[in-house]
């Protein structure tokens, strides 16, 4: 496994030499990320590293056995190691991402074109993944906020009435504007990041304010049970 910086070295608790298995989400030592921040650069560190699924699932706050099925990974990393970890847990899940590797579930494909459906999953997930992309577009001027905006509310309709979308980092610009009579949004503090350096990396990227884990509900239409 190439080697961390500092922290993430101290985060994957290897020097032990102990044998992890990094599919294991009680595993407090699953190695969570690769690269050197520094050398490689802080926006391409952010979005290539892969985390395992204990991470994910503290980052979004998620309780995996809780997640409306079936569920759906955007930018799941090339192994979709998340979606593994679901798929081996009795959920239905698919992820989707650009470089992801033949294998159940996992579908290579570009979240801007893939066919979400509508009214389709019960979750929807994506840690450092479409909210990194849509904040680095939104903060960098890079033209594409504008085609963020318009998957992110694709995203939302894509949800069953009671599905919710799960990301890391928030999205406060877009939160705000959500009609609060058909989703709900609820916050929560990153801190399973930290003192680790991916809250360096978000921080100096994006600031402290979007250091947040956001959950979208879709409301259910008055008098229509989830
Ligand atoms: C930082 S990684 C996070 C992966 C995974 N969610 C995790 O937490 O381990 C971001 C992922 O988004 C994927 N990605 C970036 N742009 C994408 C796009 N337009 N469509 C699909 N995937 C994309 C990248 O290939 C990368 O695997």
């Amino acid at each position: 496994m190439t080697r961390t910086g500092d922290d993430t070295t101290r985060d994957t608790g290897e020097e032990d030499g102990a044998q992890r298995d990094p599919d294991d989400p009680d595993d407090p030592h699953t190695p969570d990320g690769q690269g050197d921040p520094e050398a490689i650069g802080l926006a391409s560190t952010l979005f290539l590293t892969e985390y395992s699924p204990r991470t994910q699932l503290e980052v979004l706050h998620i309780s995996a056995c809780d997640l409306p099925a079936p569920v759906l990974d955007l930018g799941c990393g090339r192994e979709g190691r998340l979606v593994r970890w679901l798929r081996d847990h009795g959920k239905a899940a698919v992820g989707i991402d650009l470089g992801a590797e033949a294998g159940p579930g996992l579908v290579a494909g570009n979240w801007f074109e893939a066919d979400l459906g509508v009214e389709t999953w019960g979750s929807i997930v994506s840690h450092m993944a479409f909210s990194s992309y849509f904040m680095h577009s939104h903060l960098r001027h890079t033209g594409e906020a504008r085609r963020c905006a318009a998957r992110y509310m694709a995203i939302l309709a894509a949800l069953v009435p009671g599905g919710a979308f799960y990301y890391a980092p928030g999205l406060p610009f877009m939160e705000h504007v959500l009609t609060p009579n058909r989703f709900e949004v609820s916050r929560q503090p990153l801190e399973a990041l930290q003192g680790r350096w991916l809250d360096r990396v978000l921080a100096d990227l994006f600031g402290k304010t979007v250091l947040y884990a956001a959950r979208v509900v879709r409301r259910c239409p008055r008098g229509q049970a989830p």
